[in-house]
């Protein structure tokens, strides 16, 4: 249910919860405008902050995952790589460390890519990672430490595949022009592939909270590969980018469980007027600007914009996954895991104002902040650069027994007075509440939100 506007209820919850992962089942009815799934998936509106990893044989090449497609690389060649390919410094752990200093609760792991190559034993393709001078399983290794952590584990998987001799190439995204020499073109038996590592995928690896299909490009609709999932994996969350019948091309939205915004589309518009999702959302976005996967000399973006677009996207009730590309030995690179803990030094202080909390648009004039409420507490979310020291919140005539930067816990002031320059156009003359004096110039590479305590919910 969204709230309306101008509905003075709020959706109360008896305490704000503290933590970043809700425990109770009232809660996350609450975490979301959206019901709650109502069985065991229910995991996924408590944890709002996942990591996404793009790894693969593509690092070696340090350029983008799709550099086989893009940069057209023959399949032979692209395929030495295998002998390459040696991660020693690979540590889940230490991948998981950083996933958690980032206020993170989940990873979604690239099990296969668009190049077809396999981070997992797969007894169905030699094209895998045993089969590289590191020989180890290393998506093994990550659900290993994902279960000893409590951790859940999303499995990314391309249904687009550049290797596979079945796939049937007809150039469209992630394929070549028509078929290699040598190759066999046929669907079904591609698809019976699919659906062998689909069951090994979620029969040797415990618990997958998730699947994230990508790159349908074939527009193959089949209601069973989801089902098949499910029997197996029954708190895994499926995405819309697979097989199930209303998925269209990729990053369109589809049927399953949630729907996948990435990169602008997450960002884009007035602030102010951006509605609550009305089905459950995970917006992903990497650090780096150009790739996915590691790129050698990565342009990334700016920590003010990252944490912002973050703010919109749990503010609307989204999860976000934001994403990381490890280079061919393992390793995190340096700008990303700071980039990373940035991100959890504000998410920290901040989350209270996501947890159990429902947007409340049409609350205020001011198109530049997002609104979300919990009882008696309003939340204002400063989601674009800001351009002044105050925030208006006009119509809003009512001073908060108290105002805090949540970000630093310190006091803001308020005040409710008449402004010049809103008295006729924008309040037509009368009073409205101020937030002033914001540190906005000490703390410019975030998103500011500040908790306002009312004694009754406006
Ligand atoms: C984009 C990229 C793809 C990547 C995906 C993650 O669609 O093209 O390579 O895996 O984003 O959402």
């Amino acid at each position: 249910m969204k709230p309306e506007a101008g509905d003075r209820e709020g959706r109360a919850t008896s305490a704000a919860p503290t933590s970043a992962v809700p425990e109770s089942q009232e809660e996350v009815t609450a975490v979301h405008s959206i019901p709650a799934f109502g069985d065991a998936r229910d995991w996924f509106p408590r944890r709002r902050l996942g990591l996404f990893v793009h790894w693969g044989l593509y690092a070696l090449g340090g350029w983008h995952e799709q550099e086989q497609y893009r940069a057209r690389i023959p399949r032979d060649e692209y395929a030495r790589r295998i002998h390459d390919f040696n991660p020693v410094r690979y540590d889940p752990d230490e991948w998981l460390d950083l996933a958690e200093e980032a206020g993170m609760s989940y990873v979604c792991f690239t099990s296969k890519h668009v190049d077809g190559f396999c981070m997992w034993d797969s007894a169905h393709t030699a094209y895998k990672i045993t089969n590289t001078p590191y020989r180890r399983d290393t998506l093994a290794m990550l659900a290993e430490a994902c279960r000893r952590r409590g951790f859940p584990l999303c499995i990314y998987y391309s249904i687009a595949d550049m290797h596979h001799p079945s796939y049937p190439h007809a150039g469209r995204a992630y394929e070549l022009l028509e078929p290699d020499p040598g190759d066999e073109p046929d669907l079904e038996r591609y698809l019976a592939y699919v659906e062998a590592q689909v069951r090994e995928l979620c029969t040797n690896y415990g618990p997958v909270h998730g699947f994230w299909w990508d790159g349908n490009v074939l527009g193959h609709q089949d209601p069973t590969f989801n089902d098949l999932i499910r029997s197996l994996q029954p708190q895994a969350v499926i995405n819309g980018r697979g097989f199930s019948p209303g998925t269209l091309a990729p990053m369109k939205i589809g049927e399953g469980d949630f729907d996948t915004p990435e990169r602008a589309s997450v960002y884009d518009g007035a602030i102010g007027e951006l509605p609550a999702y009305d089905r459950p959302t995970e917006a992903c976005q990497s650090v780096g600007i150009e790739s996915w996967g590691y790129r050698r000399n990565e342009d990334y973006y700016t920590d003010a914009h990252l944490v912002r677009s973050i703010d919109v996207v749990l503010a609307r009730g989204g999860n976000y996954l934001l994403n990381v590309g490890p280079r061919a030995d393992g390793t995190i690179p340096e700008e990303a895991r700071r980039i990373l803990r940035h991100v959890g030094a504000w998410y920290r202080p901040v989350c209270e104002s996501f947890d159990a909390t429902t947007l409340a648009p049409g609350l205020v004039h001011n198109r530049d902040v997002l609104l979300t409420r919990r009882g008696s507490a309003l939340y204002v979310h400063l989601c674009r650069p800001p351009t002044g020291t105050a925030v208006i919140l006009a119509p809003l005539d009512r001073l908060p027994l108290s105002a805090t930067l949540l970000n630093t816990a310190e006091p803001v002031d308020a005040q409710v007075e008449v402004l010049p320059d809103h008295s006729l156009l924008v309040n037509a003359g009368r009073p409205c509440l101020r937030l002033c004096n914001l540190p906005v110039n000490r703390l410019p590479a975030t998103a500011l939100v500040i908790r306002l305590e009312f004694e009754e919910a406006p």
